[in-house]
This record gives structure tokens, sequence and C-alpha cells, in this order.
């Protein structure tokens, strides 16, 4: 036994991924397709899929904001286990990658859910506020430019309702946070650790799952 996190060997992994975690056939589908990329990393593990999936279902969010969309897993672990009147507002840049997340949707039957926005998230997030709608989002997962995340937590904690959950990924950034310097992502990642650490505004937890997933919960 141990009183920190286990490091995982690949056999711990393999064990893991025979135990740990259900992913439906659309998402391993999905993920196989993905893998074949160059870009596949950008992908979330799927055990971080099926944790925010049972988030969704523990919070009952109806109303989710997702930033960075690439092939769709992340959005379609979450809209499988969304309720049927459930919404999902999916931002991101790429019509390339996003055309192949739209064909999965539609063949998870779960397209209904998920309005794709294609422009920088920013401008998304601010018509949206403009719009009226702070305070009536329940999630929102942030997985796109990290030198725009502190611009994406500041207007999410707007939209997200008191209680609402903000996820963030990559906070620890393939272990580089802990490194003395580093490029202009890891500074803004170690800057991110360090204000939601302080931020007296939610309740927050940074756990090492996949590459570092923040949990910061709106009071
Ligand atoms: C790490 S990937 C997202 C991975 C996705 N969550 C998944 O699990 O498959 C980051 C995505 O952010 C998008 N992106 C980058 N800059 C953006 C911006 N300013 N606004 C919206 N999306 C952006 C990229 O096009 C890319 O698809």
């Amino acid at each position: 036994m141990t009183t920190r996190t286990l490091t995982l060997t690949d056999a711990l992994y393999g064990y893991l991924h025979s135990v740990g975690w259900r992913e439906s056939d659309n998402l391993v589908t999905l993920r196989e397709m993905t893998a074949q990329r160059s870009d596949a990393n950008m992908q979330i593990a799927p055990e971080q899929g099926q944790f925010m999936a049972l988030l969704v279902q523990l919070l009952g969010a109806r109303r989710i904001i997702e930033i960075g969309v690439f092939t769709g897993y992340s959005t379609l672990s979450m809209a499988e286990v969304l309720p049927e009147d459930g919404y999902i507002l999916a931002c991101d840049v790429n019509p390339e990658s996003t055309g192949i997340a739209r064909r999965y949707w539609q063949a998870a039957g779960v397209d209904g859910k998920i309005n794709l926005q294609l422009a920088p998230a920013l401008e998304t997030l601010n018509n949206v506020l403009t719009d009226g709608e702070a305070g009536t989002f329940d999630m929102v997962f942030i997985d796109a430019d990290k030198s725009s995340y502190d611009d994406y937590y500041e207007c999410c904690l707007k939209l997200l309702r008191p209680g609402g959950l903000v996820i963030l990924d990559n906070m620890l950034w393939s272990g580089r946070v802990a490194d003395e310097g580093g490029d202009a992502d890891t500074d803004a990642l170690k800057v991110m650790n360090r204000k939601i650490h302080q931020d007296e505004r939610v309740d927050m937890v940074l756990l090492p799952l996949a590459d570092g997933v923040t949990l910061a919960r709106k009071r």
C-alpha cells in the first residue's frame, strides 16, 4: 500500500484498461481511428473520458461547454451520458478534425445534443455571455490553446451556475510544470495552477490522471 499515487507500469496500465472503465463501441471505434493520425496525442485518454462521463452523471449536468473538440472523443464521452434534452456547446477552429467528430457523433446518435461552433472559443464564449447565458451551464471542459486558459477560465466561471464544475486538461503537461523555466505554454499552465490553487471562488483538486486534470467547483 502507499499514501501517494502509484507509478503506472505498462503491466499495471494494461490491467487497469481491462477492469478500470467501460468504453462504448462508438468510443472504441473513434479512438482507434484517431490513433492512426499523426496528431493522435491531442485526444484525451479513455479513462479520462469515462471519469468525465461519470462527473456529468454525478452533477446531473444538462448544459456543458467544451473548448477543444479535435476528432470529438471527449465530446462523445460526455454526450453519451447526457439526457436527451442535454446540450453541449462545442468550440473549435479546425473544420477537418471536427468534420470527423461530426460523423462519429451522428453514427452514435448524439449529434442532436451538440452545437459545434467553428470560431475562436473566446469569441463564442463572449457571444454566449452577451446573449445573457451567464450562470446557466453545469460543466465546462477546457482543452485547447494553453495561452488562453486564463481567459477561458474567467469566462467560464461567469457562465457556470454556483456548484458548476470547470475541468482543465493537461495541467501536469507531461511533467514539465515541475521543471525550472519552460516555454510559453508551460509558463501559462504554471500560472494557472498557482492561480486556481489560491482562487477563493472555487473548491479545487489537481488529479494526476492522464496528463493532469484539474477540477474546480464554483462556490
Ligand atoms: C487537445 S485538442 C482537443 C482534444 C479533444 N478534447 C479530445 O479529447 O479529442 C485541442 C483542440 O483545440 C482547438 N483549438 C486551438 N485553438 C483554439 C481556439 N482559439 N479556439 C477554439 N479551439 C481551438 C484545436 O483545433 C484542437 O482541435
